[in-house]
């Protein structure tokens, strides 16, 4: 009798213990399916996003929507916000597409950034218009139409898009107004056009947060763009027009974070109290790659994300993608290519890691 008492409790222990084993063990699997991209990102207070094409976003032959919507909290439209895309002839707006795109980010607790309502490309048949009157209409309704169709959908508004355009001979002005982008834009609306667009925003939408965004002003020492760009980001923000700078980041990897004052070019835009985003980011390398290739990437990934994260005003880090399969890079880098998380048959890549790991870290 004593034996089988003791039995009984041998069993009891066993299985209790193997009961807890299987928690732990289903405890673990479902931390690890819980530990996406988003979810770390958010735990720490933070978007993180990604440019999606509409094609195949709505395509049912592809985990690509799947993957976005698991792994990202903030989307852009990669092209379809554009000019061209939004208003195809004058005063005639084509939504379809744009609405079904924000009804997906929608759907799933995403943010959104508007992406663009002004820039010197892809503005479609406003880019002939050669009449200061006319294109003044036409971006103020531009703005009016857009912004408000979608406020209270749209929080992050990119209001202008790369106006800086360092200009060799007038090297020797260190007034922004002078490197302003002579685009059709100023051509017609002289150099205030870049406020006008913002304080036609601001008034479009009071509510909506307004963002300069360009490319190649990441460095912080003896970088002309890096610094007309600030000031033209100063110039706003002292006017009250502006929230935020968007760093397009389209890099490769002879970018160093460290050496090139990274840091401290973000700490001046904080120090004026502006938001902080990178807003494009992909970092290119020569294809066909390798590992080497791969786990140089993956660390200037780390590198330009540990940077940004230890800045308290960086909001969010968007990516122009997030499968080799669908980049620009291969278009526009004659030889470059890979230059994003996922490789073309969705796998995760050493810089999906490498985000992960900053993520966790912060
Ligand atoms: C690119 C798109 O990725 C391409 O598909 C399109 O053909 C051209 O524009 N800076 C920007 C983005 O602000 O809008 C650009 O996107 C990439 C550079």
């Amino acid at each position: 009798m004593k034996y089988i008492y003791f039995l009984f409790i041998v069993m009891v222990l066993l299985t209790s213990c193997a009961s807890e084993l299987t928690t732990s063990a289903s405890g673990n699997s479902s931390a690890e399916s819980t530990e996406t991209l988003r979810n770390i990102a958010s735990q720490k207070g933070i978007y993180i996003g990604s440019a999606v094409a509409d094609t195949p976003l709505f395509s049912k032959t592809e985990p690509y929507s799947n993957i976005f919507v698991k792994e990202f909290n903030m989307m852009v439209a990669e092209n379809e916000m554009k000019f061209e895309y939004l208003q195809t002839s004058s005063n005639v707006f084509y939504w379809f597409i744009a609405d079904r795109m924000v009804n997906v980010a929608l759907a799933n607790n995403m943010q959104i950034r508007g992406h663009a309502l002004l820039w010197h490309n892809q503005s479609g048949w406003a880019s002939s218009v050669n009449n200061p009157a006319a294109l003044s209409n036409i971006l103020s309704n531009h703005i009016f139409t857009v912004m408000r169709r979608y406020s209270n959908k749209i929080a992050y508004w990119d209001v202008v898009n790369e106006a800086i355009e360092v200009n060799n001979s007038m090297v020797n002005s260190s007034n922004f107004y002078d490197h302003l982008r002579k685009s059709f834009w100023w051509t017609n609306l002289g150099s205030n056009y870049v406020e006008y667009a913002f304080q036609l925003a601001r008034a479009a939408d009071p509510t909506a947060k307004l963002f300069y965004n360009d490319y190649g002003i990441e460095r912080y020492n003896n970088n002309p763009k890096a610094f007309y760009a600030y000031q033209l980001v100063s110039n706003l923000k002292a006017k009250g027009l502006i929230d935020g700078v968007g760093f397009q980041m389209h890099i490769d990897t002879n970018f160093k974070p460290f050496e090139n004052g990274f840091e401290l070019n973000l700490k001046r835009y904080s120090d004026i109290g502006v938001e902080i985003q990178i807003t494009e980011m992909d970092v290119r390398i020569p294809v066909p790659a390798n590992s080497t290739l791969y786990s140089l990437q993956a660390n200037t990934y780390r590198e330009v994300l540990s940077i940004a994260l230890s800045n308290s005003n960086f909001t969010a880090i968007v990516f122009w993608g997030f499968t080799d399969k669908y980049s620009w890079i291969p278009d526009f880098f004659s030889g470059f290519g890979d230059a994003l998380l996922f490789n073309t048959s969705y796998q995760k890549k050493p810089s999906y890691d490498a985000v992960m790991e900053v993520l966790k870290n912060k």
